[in-house]
């Protein structure tokens, strides 16, 4: 695919590019046809450092032939490959053909690889050191830069470590998450709740249940509001994984601790979005990732080290 977005700029460059070659031609060519006026001992009249004297001689046959031979080798790459603007070459050839005929290369290698990853469940692999040797590169390649190295997450990226989870922690459901991508969506609920006093005493009750510090009468107060938010959270506040809805009561917190931390959910809320990975990876890739996800937090008897 060529980057030029219209054809102005594609001929231009086209056109600079004939011209510089074209221009090495004529000055070649001027050269060889200007006379110096020599003198009867054939020097130019130039003298350096006292006695070094110019001589008028032409340029050597061999330097002049290479130089058109540059100029013939330029032509003919340009005919070859891509280099006049969005002209493709007459090989086709482009870096972007080159790594996409590598990576089906490297996909063809590993398919029996990968054959044998698939034949077995999530379950099993987790505990097969090979195939989470190639689990961990790939999470490493595409998951690494939300999820941490270390899979643990941070602020608004969950853990995959530990078994809370947002969607489910069944191979199945992890599966679905990567493939399909997941997007968390609270709407900002402070409405719904009343005064901005309400809120507050809100934010203590959810403090409460995880029995994280709390000021113990604003939450008694505040736990008639959370019938706003059980739809989503639970009337325990235990969470629903068919929304993403976190679990308040667990004292992990994807969004952060403490009462303005909870108050900002409230009065916010938020969208978080998971990417799609079934365009950039192989099903046979999100099967081993699957298990490699899944195994973090349910480390099978082979795996242990
Ligand atoms: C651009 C950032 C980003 C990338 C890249 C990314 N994730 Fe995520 N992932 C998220 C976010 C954000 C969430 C939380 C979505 C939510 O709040 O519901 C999430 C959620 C998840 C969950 C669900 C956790 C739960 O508790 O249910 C799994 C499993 C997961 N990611 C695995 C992966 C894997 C495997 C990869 C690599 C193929 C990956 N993610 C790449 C941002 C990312
Ligand atoms: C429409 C569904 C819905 C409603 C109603 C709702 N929430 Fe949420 N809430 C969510 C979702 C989904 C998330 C997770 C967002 C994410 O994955 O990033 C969330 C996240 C949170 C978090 C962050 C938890 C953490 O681990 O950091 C808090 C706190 C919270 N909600 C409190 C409330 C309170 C209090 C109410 C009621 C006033 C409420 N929610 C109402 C869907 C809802």
């Amino acid at each position: 695919m060529s980057d030029f977005t219209g054809n102005f700029w594609s001929v231009y460059v086209a056109a600079l590019t004939l011209l510089g070659i074209l221009g090495c031609l004529v000055l070649l060519w001027v050269t060889a046809r200007k006379k110096v006026v020599a003198r009867a001992d054939n020097t130019t009249g130039h003298v350096w450092d006292g006695d070094l004297r110019e001589m008028n001689n032409p340029l050597p046959r061999w330097w002049m032939w290479l130089f058109v031979i540059t100029i013939v080798f330029g032509l003919l790459y340009l005919v070859a490959y891509p280099g006049l603007g969005a002209y493709k070459g007459e090989l086709g050839w482009s870096t972007r053909g080159e790594y996409e005929a590598e990576v089906a290369l490297a996909n063809k290698e590993l398919a029996p690889l990968y054959a044998k990853f698939t034949a077995k469940t999530p379950e099993d692999l987790a505990g097969d050191a090979n195939a989470m040797a190639v689990g961990e590169r790939l999470f490493m390649n595409n998951c690494a830069q939300c999820h941490g190295s270390d899979a643990r997450g941070s602020k608004g990226f969950p853990n995959l470590t530990d078994t809370d989870w947002l969607h489910g922690g069944s191979p199945e459901k992890i599966k679905e998450t990567i493939t399909l991508g997941r997007r968390a969506q609270m709407p900002p609920m402070a409405a719904a709740v009343g005064s901005a006093d309400d809120v507050k005493n809100v934010a203590n009750y959810v403090l409460s249940l995880s029995g994280s510090p709390h000021d113990s009468l604003r939450a008694q107060l505040g736990k008639a509001k959370f019938t706003a938010c059980a739809a989503c959270h639970g009337v325990d506040g235990k969470g629903n994984q068919a929304v993403g809805a976190p679990n308040l009561t667990d004292d992990i917190w994807l969004h952060g601790w403490g009462e303005q931390a909870v108050m900002n959910m409230v009065n916010n809320g938020k969208i978080n979005e998971m990417p799609a990975q079934a365009a950039k990876l192989t099903e046979a890739q999100i099967h081993v990732l699957t298990a490699y996800v899944w195994g973090l937090s349910n480390r099978p008897a082979a795996a242990k080290p």
